[in-house]
């Protein structure tokens, strides 16, 4: 691998480190809100959850869907607790106290540093009820909807900056599914008048639910013919399991998030050259994960009751290599990849869970989350890979080696994130760093075990990262082993003589 610090892809921009939380499941009422547990604020959020939160210094959280969204009515959420409805949610098909509303969700995201990436409803409502909440988010005081706001006791606007036009309109799960070119007229209205509203707000427009969808990408290109110039960002959704066993052809699946993430790109930029536009529409892959685990469980949940341990996956070893890929993918699209979400953060399909009145614990897709947060902000370098490679079910040419390398030219760090698809073999590593002087080797992070199935539980985190990698630097090198089938951070900063 060669690393060139004038090899650069683009400047990371912090929110592809966003996640999501959803009123589904134990996301919310047993997830991030829990009155009763001991760790519980005034508001009854969880303190342990959000110290965990805070761990992975997550930038944007979307809220409050989903599927969920396309039936809400942000008007239940607010005002004072004891007088607001309980509804049959549909989406889910639970039932929603609002206990957890805009008002609540915000001061959480709040206290632990997040923004949030709000989303309208486009399902069941329309332009009136989007405008009218970010009338109540945003503008100052002086108007029905933002002096209800200083009533329910938030003076201060909330200032929420992006917003979403809905949530995968196209699938027909969808609460409101609608055609492209419904979706492209309304989402286009809507954000016209959310932009007379707040003119400094960003807007995502919605791109198909996955690359399996069959209007996929004919979806983006007539949707973006509406909407091209009045949003910012259209966004894209996957989930990846590995439903037959066979992990080789797994651990190629980002082969397919690349082609997902090219093709988007270029339908962008096809309605840009048909528009004569000037502007470059960005990527917000505001759903990403493995979610398969949790699917036969979830069809024996009887309805309506207030959060249902819906979609919780319990993620092995094998499924946070894959995670690991999936942010080593965003990374290489830095430049036009600008926000993602891991979907989602708390006990659905998450890299925390909690247990009623008792821990909160890490999965192990926690640790490859962690590691690219903290260590992948800077500008995003190309790494020139000459990797071996392998054929599998779906992929033909898998590189065994799959990286990306981020550059801090503030702190003086370079970190390698370095994933090896190999299943039987350890990989070694040779990296030409040349053009950076003086860099010495911090640690070399390791995520590995011997059991691809092995998963982690409230008693026991059987899979954790070490910091005893076989790493050396010598003469502009850094020559590693990369154990089979591993996550690997090797972190490197300037040494000031
Ligand atoms: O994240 C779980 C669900 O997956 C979301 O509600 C929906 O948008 C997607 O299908």
């Amino acid at each position: 691998m060669i690393v060139d610090k004038d090899f650069k892809i683009a400047e990371v921009d912090s929110r592809i480190y966003g996640s999501f939380i959803e009123h589904v499941g134990r996301a919310v009422y047993g997830g991030i809100y829990e009155p009763t547990h001991s760790t519980a604020d005034a508001l009854g959020f969880r303190g342990d959850v959000k110290q965990l939160i805070q761990q992975l210094q997550v930038p944007i959280i979307r809220y409050p869907g989903g599927n969920f969204v396309s039936g809400y009515n942000w008007e239940d959420g607010v005002g004072p607790v004891e007088d607001r409805p309980k509804r049959l949610e549909l989406a889910w098909r639970a039932l929603e106290p609002n206990y957890v509303g805009t008002n609540e969700f915000i001061k959480w995201a709040k206290d632990i540093g997040s923004e949030v990436m709000m989303a309208v409803n486009l399902g069941t409502r329309g332009i009136d009820a989007a405008r009218d909440l970010l009338e109540y988010c945003n503008h100052p005081g002086g108007t029905y909807w933002s002096d209800l706001r200083i009533k329910h006791g938030y003076k201060e606007p909330h200032k929420i900056k992006t917003w979403c036009l809905g949530n995968e309109m196209d699938g027909p799960w969808q609460i409101g599914q609608k055609t492209a070119d419904e979706y492209g007229r309304i989402a286009y209205e809507t954000a016209k008048v959310m932009r007379l509203v707040d003119p400094d707000i960003q807007l995502v427009s919605c791109g198909s639910s996955s690359t399996a969808m069959p209007t996929f990408p004919e979806w983006e290109a007539t949707t973006l013919s509406h909407t091209y110039e009045v949003t910012d960002f259209v966004s894209l959704h996957q989930y990846y399991g590995n439903r037959d066993g066979d992990s080789a052809n797994y651990l190629a699946r980002t082969m397919d998030m690349e082609h997902f993430i090219h093709t988007v790109i270029s339908t962008c930029d096809y309605i840009k050259a048909k528009k004569r536009s000037k502007k470059t529409m960005n990527l917000s892959f505001d759903e990403w994960n493995v979610w398969y685990h949790s699917n036969d469980q979830d069809k024996k949940i009887d309805p309506w009751s207030v959060g249902p341990p819906q979609l919780e996956d319990n993620y092995n070893f094998e499924d946070a290599l894959l995670v690991g890929s999936m942010l080593i993918t965003l990374l290489r699209h830095a430049d036009r990849v600008k926000m993602a979400c891991l979907a989602q953060l708390v006990n659905v399909i998450a890299p925390i869970m909690t247990e009623e009145g008792g821990k909160a614990w890490k999965q192990t897709i926690f640790y490859p989350y962690l590691h690219t947060s903290i260590y992948g902000r800077g500008t995003s370098l190309l790494p020139i890979v000459d990797s071996p490679k392998y054929d599998a079910q779906d992929y033909t040419d898998v590189p065994y080696l799959d990286s990306a390398v981020v550059y801090n030219e503030q702190q003086e760090e370079v970190t390698i994130f370095a994933l090896n698809r190999n299943l039987t073999e350890s990989l070694n590593l040779t990296c030409d760093i040349r053009s950076f002087e003086d860099y010495q080797l911090v640690e070399h992070l390791v995520l590995e075990h011997e059991d691809l199935k092995a998963v982690n539980t409230a008693l026991e985190e059987k899979v954790k990262p070490h910091s005893k990698g076989a790493s050396e630097i010598k003469d502009g090198y850094v020559s590693a082993s990369l154990a089979k089938a591993s996550w690997n951070v090797i972190r490197l900063k300037k040494i000031r003589k």
